[in-house]
């Protein structure tokens, strides 16, 4: 059997439930979804990405900066996680399926040397994903 073709960004949507992270997202100022996808759903490379998410049958699209990696940065994440920072946004997503489709990569995961390097770039990341999907769904 051949394999399937590659998925370019903007075909891949990825969906899941939201579960638990490890709360540090409240902290770091930026509260992230952390999205349990299916172990064999196409998902793009680790990164950060400008995104657009729907929650369960709401029609409303928000905007959103994705990260996808096993936060390298701290040592007590094991597994590969899928987090969304939604914008403007302070609902609590827990168990909800939402899904996520991809604009933009921002840049590759980094190992940041202190808490603070990391929540100056994600303030960055979140400002540069804010213009790009302005100007897109202005398109
Ligand atoms: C926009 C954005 C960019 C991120 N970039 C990185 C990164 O480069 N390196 C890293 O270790 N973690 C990165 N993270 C993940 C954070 O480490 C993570 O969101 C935080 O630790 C909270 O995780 P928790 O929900 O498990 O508590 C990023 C998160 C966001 C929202």
């Amino acid at each position: 059997m051949s394999a399937a073709p590659a998925l370019s960004l903007q075909e891949i949507i990825l969906s899941g439930h939201v579960v638990s992270g490890h709360g540090r997202g409240q902290v770091l100022g930026f509260p992230t979804a952390n999205i349990s996808v299916a172990a064999d759903a196409p998902t793009p490379p680790d990164g950060v990405y400008a995104c657009l998410v729907t929650i369960e049958d709401e029609h409303q699209i928000y905007h959103a900066t994705m990260s996808i990696g096993d936060n390298p940065t701290f040592d007590d994440v094991k597994e590969r996680r899928f987090e969304a920072y939604i914008h403007d946004f302070d609902r609590d997503l827990y168990d909800f399926a939402i899904h996520v489709s991809f604009v933009a990569l921002l840049r590759e995961m980094v190992v940041f040397p202190s808490v603070d390097a990391l929540k100056e770039q994600t303030m960055r990341d979140v400002e540069r994903s804010r213009q790009i999907l302005a100007d897109y769904t202005q398109r």
